[in-house]
C-alpha cells in the first residue's frame, strides 16, 4: 500500500480509534462483547459507532425498545423495507435484544 500525504496524516486517527474502541472492550462484559461483535454486521450501513454517513438511518441516540420492535417488524415482515426485511431474518429473538442493547448505548451524532 502506497501512503500520500494525505493517508500518513490519517493513521494517528485511525489508530487513536482502535485504540479507544480496545479500551472499551476491556471493559465490557461479555455479553457486550458478544453484542458488539454482532453489531459489527451492521457497520457498514449503520456506521461502526451507529452513526452513519449518507441516507442510510442512524442507529446511535434510538431506544432501545424503538430499535427492537423495528428489528422484529422487519423480520416478521410488518414493516416495508428495501434490505432490513432480509438481513432482519437472520437475528433470533435475543440476538435482536442484545443488538438494541448495544446501539442505544451509543451516543447520537447530533
Ligand atoms: C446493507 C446495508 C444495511 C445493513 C448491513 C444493515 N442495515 Fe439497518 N437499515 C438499512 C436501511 C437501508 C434501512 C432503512 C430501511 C430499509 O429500507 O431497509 C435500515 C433501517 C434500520 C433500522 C430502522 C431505523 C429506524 O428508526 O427506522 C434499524 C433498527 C436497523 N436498520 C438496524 C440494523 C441492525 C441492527 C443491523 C445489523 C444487524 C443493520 N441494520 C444492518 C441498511 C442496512
Amino acid at each position: 500500500m502506497k501512503l500520500t500525504p494525505v493517508g500518513v496524516g490519517l493513521l494517528p486517527l485511525a489508530l487513536a480509534s482502535v485504540l479507544g474502541t480496545a479500551a472499551a472492550a476491556s471493559q465490557a462484559t461479555p455479553e457486550q462483547r458478544a453484542a458488539a461483535y454482532l453489531a459489527s454486521n451492521c457497520a457498514n450501513c449503520h456506521g461502526t459507532q451507529g452513526v452513519s454517513i449518507g441516507s442510510m438511518p442512524e442507529l446511535a441516540g434510538l431506544s432501545r425498545e424503538h430499535i427492537a420492535q423495528r428489528m422484529r417488524a422487519f423480520r416478521d415482515g410488518k414493516r416495508q423495507a428495501t434490505i432490513m426485511h432480509q438481513l432482519a431474518k437472520g437475528y433470533t429473538d435475543a440476538q435482536i435484544d442484545a443488538l438494541a442493547d448495544h446501539f442505544s448505548r451509543l451516543p447520537a451524532a447530533r
